[in-house]
């Protein structure tokens, strides 16, 4: 029997990424998944490569932007499935820049998608989590959400306001056999790192070097955290902001002192 057997899940960015990554372990471990993004093309090829391997995946094209998208979603996941048992509110898009220099429509864009869009996901889903007796919501924020990062005022504001949406739904729905926690990534290997390595000064070698394990984060290595989470094994974990970081936010090397103990850390 997998973790996760009996279970529907539905995924936004599943297309891509972690969320691709979260499909996969969730399917692995049996749940049936509808994947929700923008990218039609990587979402159905996903989708028919678990198929292919007898396992459960739907691709439903889905702009989190728009509460009804997110409605639809649900309403997918309860005809194609039965019920809806897990919600992974993930999607995301973000622009930056200096704050004075930000295009109110830039930063509207990215809150949509970042904020609102998890409060639709976790809107949307709560009643079916509710049909089927409760369930896990699962928000992606970032390290992110705790500190903010030169000239990423609208991905940090926003993630910043998941971890307290989340706190939200934990507490007023706790009792009602729903459970809500905020996954918080370092620097994990996806097109969107490939992106901040493609637009900043620093390496995919600096990043990874800022991780106590001197390295980036595997998409799968988050997708089992989710898993976790989205699972009754996490029964009394609500609420919560789960940093899966590799250590980056454990401390600072703010002196360096590299020949400490007669060695150095790199
Ligand atoms: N990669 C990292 O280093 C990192 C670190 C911390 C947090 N995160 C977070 O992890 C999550 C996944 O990011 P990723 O790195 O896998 O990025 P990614 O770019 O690989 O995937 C993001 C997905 O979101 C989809 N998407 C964008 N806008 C959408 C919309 N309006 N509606 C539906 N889908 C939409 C994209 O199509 C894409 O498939 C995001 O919330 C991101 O902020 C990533």
């Amino acid at each position: 029997m997998g973790r996760m057997e009996g279970k529907v899940a539905i995924v936004t960015g599943g297309a891509s990424g972690i969320g691709a990554a979260t499909v996969r372990r969730l399917a692995e471990e049996g749940a049936a998944v509808v994947i929700a993004d923008l990218q039609d093309d990587k979402g159905e090829a996903l989708a028919a490569e678990l198929s292919g391997a007898g396992l459960r995946a739907a691709h439903r094209h889905c702009d989190v932007t728009a509460l009804p998208e997110l409605e639809a979603a649900v309403a997918f996941a309860v005809s194609e499935f039965g019920g809806l048992d897990v919600m992974h509110n993930n999607a995301a898009w973000s622009g930056g820049g200096y704050v004075a220099d930000i295009d109110v429509e830039v930063w509207r864009r990215s809150l949509a998608v970042m904020l609102d869009g998890v409060f639709y996901g976790c809107k949307a889903a709560i009643p079916a989590l509710l049909e089927r007796g409760g369930g896990a919501i699962v928000n992606t924020s970032s390290v992110e959400g705790f500190f903010a990062e030169m000239l990423s005022a609208p991905y940090s504001a926003a993630k910043a306001g998941v971890l307290n949406l989340t706190r939200s739904v934990a507490i007023e729905y706790g009792r009602k056999g729903i459970r809500a926690n905020a996954i918080c990534p370092g620097a994990v290997d996806t097109p969107l790192l490939d992106l901040v390595v493609a637009a900043g000064e620093n390496s995919r070698e600096d990043i990874a070097e800022q991780h106590a394990i001197g390295r980036v984060i595997e998409p799968r290595e988050v997708a089992n955290l989710v898993l976790f989470l989205a699972s009754d094994e996490a029964s009394a974990i609500t609420g919560a902001s789960v940093v899966v970081d590799g250590g980056l936010t454990a401390g600072t090397r703010l002196t360096g002192f590299p020949t400490f103990g007669g060695g150095t850390y790199r």
